[in-house]
């Protein structure tokens, strides 16, 4: 596995000369941020040595290299589900590279389903913890020593001073921001009303299929994270007669997308 990581780093390392500071992930629906980077090279995953190959709508599978605020960034369009049928050493490979490209930081966002009762539509939530509902940790198995301890700390999964920095941001820019816990779980269903009610007695405040495993491989190798999720839908009425459909995550994610993308630009400026 260090092998492969390697192999990919090296093999992006010779074609773009990069050495980039933060690596950024765009969640469903919320690629716009790739419209503000000065994008230097883009590589379909197809074409990258050892990555999977994305395939669901909405996710349109590109490792863009490029500078944004005056820094080297790396960014995600699309990423790896477990839904879709990837172990979590193929989910979380990506931030692995990311990580032996020279990244110190990783910027998450996610389209997620509104869990707490005062959230709307549209609302960005900054993420300040999360819960891992997924069937498996990406770190079970043999400890890879030379990118972590066995028994990695997470108690700041997320940085107080870049959930800090972010409020900031919000509230300068008069953009309404929720703050809360995010919970992952496995998908690809969306909960049904049971499962949604479980998750707010748990604590969480948004919930979607991601984030979680790309997050904990990053803290095993002391990446700083920062994330956000974008509320698609409202999971709180439990007599609601209509479900979720995935054009109206689709919808919801690009009409909020701008206000996630003033944020992040902000934040990597600040690193
Ligand atoms: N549940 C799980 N994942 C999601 C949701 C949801 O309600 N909305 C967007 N992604």
């Amino acid at each position: 596995m260090i092998e492969k990581i390697k192999e990919t780093a090296d093999f992006l390392k010779e074609e773009t000369g990069f050495s980039p500071e933060a690596g950024i992930i765009l969640g469903s629906g919320l690629g716009g941020l790739v419209n503000s980077i000065d994008i230097k090279h883009s590589f379909s995953y197809s074409d990258i040595p050892n990555f999977p190959v994305s395939t669901v709508e909405g996710h349109d599978g590109k490792l863009i290299f490029g500078n944004l605020e005056g820094k080297q960034i790396v960014a995600m369009q699309g990423r790896f589900h477990y839904y879709e049928g990837y172990n979590m050493q193929q989910v979380t490979f990506p931030v692995r590279v990311m990580k032996m490209l020279g990244i110190t930081h990783l910027f998450l966002s996610n389209a997620a389903g509104g869990l707490n009762p005062s959230f709307d539509v549209g609302d960005l939530m900054i993420i300040k913890d999360q819960i891992n509902m997924f069937p498996e940790n990406p770190l079970r198995g043999k400890n890879m020593d030379e990118l972590g301890t066995r028994f990695p700390e997470m108690s700041e999964a997320f940085d107080k001073k870049l959930v800090r920095k972010a409020k900031q941001i919000a509230k300068e820019n008069h953009i309404k921001y929720q703050t809360g816990i995010y919970v992952g779980s496995p998908g690809p269903t969306l909960e049904t009303p049971a499962e949604y009610r479980m998750f707010r007695i748990l604590g969480a405040d948004s919930t979607g299929m991601s984030t979680v495993p790309e997050v904990i491989v990053a803290r095993h190798m002391g990446v700083v994270c920062f994330g956000i999720s974008v509320i698609t839908n409202l999971a709180v009425a439990d007599d609601c007669d209509k479900g979720t459909t995935h054009d109206e995550v689709q919808n919801a994610a690009g009409e909020a997308e701008p206000k996630l993308t003033l944020i992040f630009k902000e934040l990597i400026g600040f690193i």
